[in-house]
């Protein structure tokens, strides 16, 4: 391919700017200086912008610690958007989140622009748990846990056998479901009359929310982390 396409697919940088850092001498391919940007390179060359390497890729595979008060969406008229969240490093390669959460809702939520990935983590067919934890108005009790398990009939769908786990505080719970309905896990808990005050999603399938991520902040997944989802 084109190295202008290499490197505009690879980074931040346009077909423009690549044809003006390539005229200055900053683009290196196998360690020779390229002037211009339209000759044909292979992902087997090593490239380097101002001498870092630039390995090619069109896909990207993002983990958030969403926090409170950003939409599950790359734009909106009014609301601030997790996609705003990303630094151009990331942005530039379109992502979308992979599932969603409430505006108010935090915790684990990913970021791709491969509609495969997508498709691995929210197809209802793949059955994917999602774990929360909840802080409810009122205590849980013990017959929840069985109305949780026995699906729950909520107006507009059948929600699928989830599973609920009182803690310490009964006012705080663990709540798996295997689907990703509006408002899921809020509508369960209002069906056994509570509300929920606070509501974070701690992990999707195998992938558990990295405890190092500050609320906002994101990080990569490994080929690992991806591959599980894909297998
Ligand atoms: N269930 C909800 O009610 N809200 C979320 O954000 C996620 C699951």
């Amino acid at each position: 391919m084109r190295l202008d396409k290499y490197l505009s697919e690879s980074t931040p940088y346009s077909r423009k700017e690549i044809k003006i850092l390539a005229g200055k001498g900053a683009i290196c391919v196998n360690g020779t200086i390229v002037k211009k940007s339209d000759v044909q390179v292979t992902e087997q060359d090593e490239i380097t912008v101002n001498g870092e390497k630039i390995f090619y890729r069109k896909f990207i595979y993002l983990m958030m610690n969403k926090p409170a008060g950003y939409l599950s969406a790359t734009w909106d008229d009014k609301d601030p958007v997790v996609v705003d969240l990303l630094s151009e490093e990331y942005k530039h390669f379109e992502p979308f989140p992979a599932g969603r959460l409430d505006k108010d809702t935090e915790g684990l939520l990913l970021l791709t622009n491969d509609g495969q990935f997508d498709h691995a983590v929210t197809s209802p067919r793949k059955n994917v748990v999602k774990r929360y934890f909840a802080r409810l108005d009122a205590p849980a009790e013990f017959n929840d846990i069985a109305a949780f398990r026995a699906g729950m009939d909520l107006g507009d769908f059948i929600a699928k056998p989830a599973d609920l786990e009182i803690t310490e505080k009964p006012c705080e719970v663990f709540v798996e479901v295997s689907e990703g309905k509006f408002h899921q896990v809020k509508r369960m808990c209002e069906k056994v009359g509570k509300n929920v005050l606070y509501l974070k999603r701690l992990s999707i399938g195998e992938l558990v929310l990295d405890p190092a991520l500050e609320p906002g902040k994101v990080r990569e997944l490994t080929p690992e982390e991806i591959e599980a989802f894909m297998k």
